[in-house]
């Protein structure tokens, strides 16, 4: 832990957030601003996200997903994701040890498993080894769009109809909540966006529902402590209602 943050300032830095969620945006930007190829955008990217697990780790968040990898992302030119896919698979191998250092637990949403098979037995081995961690879950979103999501979540509890398990105008929000892939992660209090673009993106549509919203003009490559700390103080100003008064 840095000696800057203190036990005290720890229950006090996430302003009661528990679950935080992040679109990291602007890999690319960074890398044409500096006149490097978008891949070297994406290499900062990754360190960058070593850099925001740990602080959020410290700082005392419970669960922290990424926006990694899209499913509309697959329409960038191949050799892009295939950079993508590559520091991926370099992340999970190099990381894995710190993440049990730091008592971390892996989760994805999206629907991983359509990935190249090497890249699924990685992430199911780090799933494996990770599961007892209790420190701080980390969720990355894989091959994630909030509409796949939806859609795979309601053909689970069609089955469930079909099984005559549940009656049709029995269906809830928990049942919805359960079967999606963020299932069992607190709910979503705050959602995270650099590179100042104003939409979503096909992130996390239901869990956003009540969710605070921030948007920063800094690009991912740049986020750091002091950026995430000033989302969690900005969390921590908002009156959240829920619809009531
Ligand atoms: C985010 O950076 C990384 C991914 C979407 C994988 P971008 O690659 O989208 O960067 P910009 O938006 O082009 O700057
Ligand atoms: C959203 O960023 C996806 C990720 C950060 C992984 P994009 O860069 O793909 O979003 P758009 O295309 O600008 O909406
Ligand atoms: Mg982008």
């Amino acid at each position: 832990m840095d000696p800057d943050t203190d036990a005290a300032q720890v229950a006090n830095l996430t302003h009661g957030a528990r679950h935080v969620a992040i679109i990291m945006d602007g890999n690319g930007r960074w890398a044409k601003r500096k006149h490097l190829p978008r891949s070297l955008g994406h290499k900062k990217g990754v360190e960058t996200v070593r850099n925001i697990v740990r602080i959020a780790g410290e700082v005392g968040i419970e669960a922290l997903t990424l926006y990694a990898f899209s499913s509309e992302n697959w329409r960038r030119p191949a050799d892009e994701v295939s950079d993508l896919m590559g520091l991926l698979r370099q992340y999970i191998q190099s990381d894995i040890d710190e993440f049990d250092e730091n008592g971390v637990r892996l989760k994805i949403i999206g629907n991983y498993k359509a990935l190249d098979n090497d890249i699924v037995d990685l992430i199911d081995n780090a799933l494996a080894r990770t599961a007892g961690n209790d420190r701080m879950t980390l969720a990355i979103a894989l091959n994630y769009g909030a509409q796949d999501e939806m859609l795979r979540a309601v053909q689970t509890i069609a089955a469930a109809v079909k099984r005559g398990e549940v009656e049709p105008e029995h269906i809830n929000v928990s049942h919805m909540s359960g079967a999606l892939d963020t299932a069992g992660l607190p709910p979503l209090d705050l959602l995270i966006r650099t590179s100042g673009e104003l939409r979503l993106s096909n992130f996390l549509l239901w869990q956003a529902a009540y969710s605070e919203l921030y948007f920063t003009e800094t690009l991912w490559p740049d986020f750091d402590k002091s950026e995430l700390l000033r989302a969690l103080e900005s969390f921590g100003n908002r009156e959240r209602r829920f619809g009531g008064r």
